[in-house]
């Protein structure tokens, strides 16, 4: 008989996650423990912006034309443990008020919550970002928690999806990695994810401390290619080199690549920032925090690029903020998300807002998650609405919107013609020949 899974924790993963598995033909139980969301899901809508999961969404909930209707959610622990043999954890991990540490209540609550219901065999698989240890121990009060005892097992899962990009990446992982204690739980994961298995996904199986380690250590590793790149466009703009043209020539190499070597202002969003955080407070409690001294390097790199772009926004119009008017164009962490969380551009243009100056933003997407944490700044209806009248304009979000605007058309509004690519992803020519002063981070 077929698996029949279920997905605890409803945001970013694992609305996709159970929407992506009942697309590969599995029944599906969404469960959350906020009864509006798992009523906005029935209803086939999701509360977040990301390209093609409503669909997907709708193609498998019931009461749409055409559905499957594999896909259900309820609130219930209880309804989840009898329905599934597979359970997914997906709840999430944020980091802790006034710590490194990621606050783990939520997967501890979601594996207490589940476990006394567990009366047959059943498998639980946590997706989370965790600190390494955490699978040994939530595997342990399974254990002991579920009636079923040591038949309700654990297994590591994590997840690699990109915001965005987040179907194609679920449907069509880059890599599948699994942390088990047995055969068993090896033999249902290979079923659970049969479909990108058969399109050759490698299937990598380890202990649970490496799978946990796995997510850790690449998320470490991107947010230091991306610091790496942004501390050479700080030499850059010292030495008057180019980082834009240094990023192209190292990408060449093959064993550097040319991804996510986009110099800008920085990395945001729900994950990076803070799993390389919670990643030090962990290696320190195990006495290897030397190992990971230089991810607070990397943090540091990204946190000066935004009061580097605040400084460059203050030099442009004149040296003090007061009564200047700065556009802000993108307030998401990345453009095709509404994610606003520690965006880069929502920070710079905070701080120059408390520092006297009036900015008005706009984001094609983020602009009602960007009003909810920074209510005090102005906001405007179109990127033109946002330039009109202003000293300077800030391009922080690199939508493609953004990429088409008429600097022409634009200049004639403006009260300024200087523009600042946070992004370095604008055509800097196409700006000047308009009669802008066009500048961007790293570059002449
Ligand atoms: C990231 C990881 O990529 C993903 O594998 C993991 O599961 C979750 O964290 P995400 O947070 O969606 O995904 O964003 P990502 O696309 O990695 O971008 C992170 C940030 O880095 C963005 O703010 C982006 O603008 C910035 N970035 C990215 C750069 O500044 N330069 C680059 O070259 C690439």
């Amino acid at each position: 008989m077929a698996l029949k899974i279920t997905v605890i924790g409803t945001g970013y993963l694992g609305a996709t996650h159970a929407a992506a598995m009942a697309d590969m033909g599995f029944e599906v139980l969404g469960m959350d423990v906020v009864p509006e969301k798992v009523a906005a899901l029935s209803r086939g809508e999701i509360p977040i912006y990301e390209p093609g999961l409503e669909e997907l969404l709708r193609r498998h909930v019931a009461g749409f034309e055409g559905s499957t209707g594999r896909l259900r959610f309820t609130t219930s622990y209880e309804e989840v443990a009898a329905f599934g043999d597979v359970h997914f954890v997906c709840v999430n991990t944020p980091q802790k008020h006034g710590e490194y540490a990621c606050d783990m209540s939520y997967v501890d609550s979601a594996v207490a919550g589940l476990a006394p219901h567990l009366t047959r065999p059943a498998l639980v698989v946590g997706k989370s970002t965790v600190p390494v240890g955490s699978a040994a121990r939530l595997a342990e009060m399974l254990a002991e928690l579920a009636p079923a005892g040591r038949d309700a097992e654990l297994a590591w899962n994590p997840e690699f999806l990109r915001e965005g990009f987040a179907v194609e990446d679920t449907l069509h992982p880059d890599r599948i990695v699994t942390g088990v204690t047995s055969a068993h739980a090896e033999k249902l994961l290979r079923e659970v994810y049969a479909a990108p298995i058969a399109e050759g996904t490698p299937f990598i199986v380890t202990d649970f401390p490496t799978a946990e380690l796995v997510k850790s250590a690449a998320n470490s590793f991107l947010a230091t290619k991306i610091s790496f790149i942004n501390a050479m466009a700080e030499v850059c703009e010292a030495a008057g080199g180019d980082v834009v043209r240094l990023a192209e020539a190292l990408g060449h190499d093959d064993r550097i690549g040319r991804k996510f070597l986009r110099a800008g202002i920085g990395f945001g969003g729900g994950c990076l920032p803070k799993d390389i955080r919670a990643f030090m407070a962990r290696a320190g409690e195990l006495g290897a925090d030397q190992a990971l001294t230089f991810l607070r390097e990397v943090d540091s790199i990204n946190m000066r690029r935004r009061g580097h772009m605040v400084e460059l926004a203050r030099e442009a119009v004149g040296g003090v903020f007061l009564g200047k008017r700065v556009a802000v164009l993108g307030a998401t962490f990345k453009p095709d998300s509404d994610d606003v969380r520690d965006s880069p551009a929502l920070n710079v243009a905070g701080q120059i807002h408390l520092q006297g100056g009036q900015v008005t933003v706009y984001d094609p997407r983020g602009m009602e998650n960007a009003r909810r944490v920074f209510p005090t700044l102005g906001y405007a209806e179109s990127a033109v609405d946002a330039i009109r009248g202003a000293d300077v304009v800030l391009h922080l979000t690199e939508w493609a919107e953004f990429r088409e605007l008429d600097p022409v058309a634009l200049g004639e509004v403006t009260a300024g013609r200087h523009i600042l690519d946070g992004r370095n992803a604008l055509d800097g020519e196409v700006w000047r020949r308009a009669g802008w002063t066009y500048r961007a981070l790293g570059r002449p």
